[in-house]
C-alpha cells in the first residue's frame, strides 16, 4: 500500500494488552467487535487488519439504540435526515439546528458506535473560522465524537483547522449531495479524466488530517485505487466492495424511503409494507371495536 504523510498520526491499537495489529485476522475481527467503545484509532486498524468497518446513518435514539446493540461500528447523523426527517427534497435546506436534536439523541443511544455528526451546507464553506464554530458546536452540543463535511481539495483548509482543534474528521468526496446542483445532478463521479480530480481530493483530505474518507458514487476499480492510495480507510456508499468499510442511509437499506432508492442499495427489509400491514390492521380494529378489549383495559 503506497502511503502518504498523515497529520494526525493513529494511535497504537490496543485491546486489551494484545495489539491488533500483531493479531491474525480473524482474532483482529473478533478484537474489533468485542471493543467496548469504537474510536478513530480502530477505523485504522480495521483498515490495516483487512476488517471492514459498518455505518449506517441514523436520526432518533431508538434506531440509534438497535444499530448500536447490534454492532454497527459508526452511526452517522447525516443532513439526510433532510429528506428522511424533514421532508425536504434536498439536503440543502438543512440547518445546524436541525441537526443538534438528532445528533444528540443519537450520542445519547450509543455505548460502542462511533458517532459522526453532519455539518449542513451553509455550515463551513465561507472559511476555516466558520468550519470550526460549526464543529464546535456540534461537539459541545451533542456528544457525537467526530464531524463529516463535504468536499475535498477545496475544503482541506477548513479540515485542517477542525482537526487542528482536536476533532475527528471524517471527509466525503465524490458525489456530494450538498452540490447536486452544481454537479448537475445525482451523477457518478471519478470516472475517465474525473479519477485525476477524485484522487487529488483524497490525498487533499488525508493530508488535511481526516481520519476516513466516505466515497460516495465512485466506480469500483476508481475506488479501489483511492483505497490503495491512501493510508487512511474509505468508506464507500455506491463505490463497490473495494473499500475499507460501506456507509447505507438506514431508512434506504430498510425499505422505509418512499420513492427512488439508489441501484447501490441493497434491500434487506420492507418496513414500509411492514409498518403499513400493522397501520391498516390497528384502523379496522379501532374502526370495528376489536381494540381495545378487557385485556388492554384498567
Ligand atoms: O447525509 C448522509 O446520509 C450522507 C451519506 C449519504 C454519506 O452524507
Amino acid at each position: 500500500m503506497q502511503r502518504t504523510r498523515r497529520r494526525a498520526s493513529p494511535i497504537e491499537p490496543r485491546v486489551g494488552v494484545v495489539r491488533l495489529a500483531a493479531m491474525t485476522d480473524s482474532a483482529a475481527a473478533e478484537a474489533q467487535a468485542k471493543l467496548k467503545r469504537v474510536r478513530t484509532r480502530h477505523f485504522q486498524t480495521a483498515k490495516e487488519n483487512g476488517i471492514k468497518i459498518v455505518g449506517l446513518t441514523s436520526y432518533d435514539q431508538l434506531t440509534a439504540g438497535i444499530f448500536d446493540e447490534s454492532g454497527i461500528d459508526f452511526l452517522l447523523v447525516g443532513d439526510s435526515a433532510g429528506n428522511n426527517v424533514y421532508g425536504y427534497d434536498t439536503t440543502l435546506p438543512v440547518s445546524i439546528d436541525d441537526l443538534i436534536p438528532l445528533a444528540r439523541a443519537v450520542a445519547g443511544a450509543v455505548t460502542r458506535a462511533f458517532v459522526v455528526a453532519d455539518m449542513p451546507f451553509g455550515s463551513y464553506e465561507t472559511g476555516s473560522d466558520e468550519a470550526l464554530h460549526t464543529a464546535f458546536r456540534f461537539m459541545k452540543e451533542t456528544g457525537a465524537h467526530a464531524v463529516k463535511l463535504e468536499g475535498g481539495v477545496r475544503s482541506a483548509e477548513q479540515i485542517r483547522r477542525i482537526v487542528d482543534a482536536g476533532i475527528p474528521l471524517m471527509a466525503h468526496i465524490g458525489f456530494t449531495p450538498q452540490s447536486e446542483h452544481g454537479l448537475g445532478g445525482h451523477v457518478i463521479q471519478g470516472r475517465g479524466d474525473g479519477f485525476e480530480q477524485l484522487l487529488a481530493d483524497a490525498l487533499a483530505v488525508q493530508e488535511a488530517g481526516a481520519f476516513a474518507v466516505v466515497l460516495e458514487m465512485v466506480p469500483a476499480d476508481a475506488a479501489a485505487k483511492i483505497t490503495e492510495a491512501l493510508a487512511i480507510p474509505t468508506i464507500g456508499v455506491g463505490a463497490g466492495p473495494h473499500v475499507d468499510g460501506q456507509l447505507l442511509v438506514w431508512t434506504d437499506w430498510a425499505g422505509f424511503t418512499k420513492g427512488r432508492i439508489p441501484k447501490f442499495v441493497k434491500q434487506y427489509a420492507d418496513l414500509r409494507a411492514t409498518l403499513s400491514g400493522a397501520v391498516e390492521e390497528y384502523r379496522a380494529d379501532v374502526a370495528s371495536g376489536s381494540y381495545p378489549t378487557e385485556e388492554h383495559s384498567y
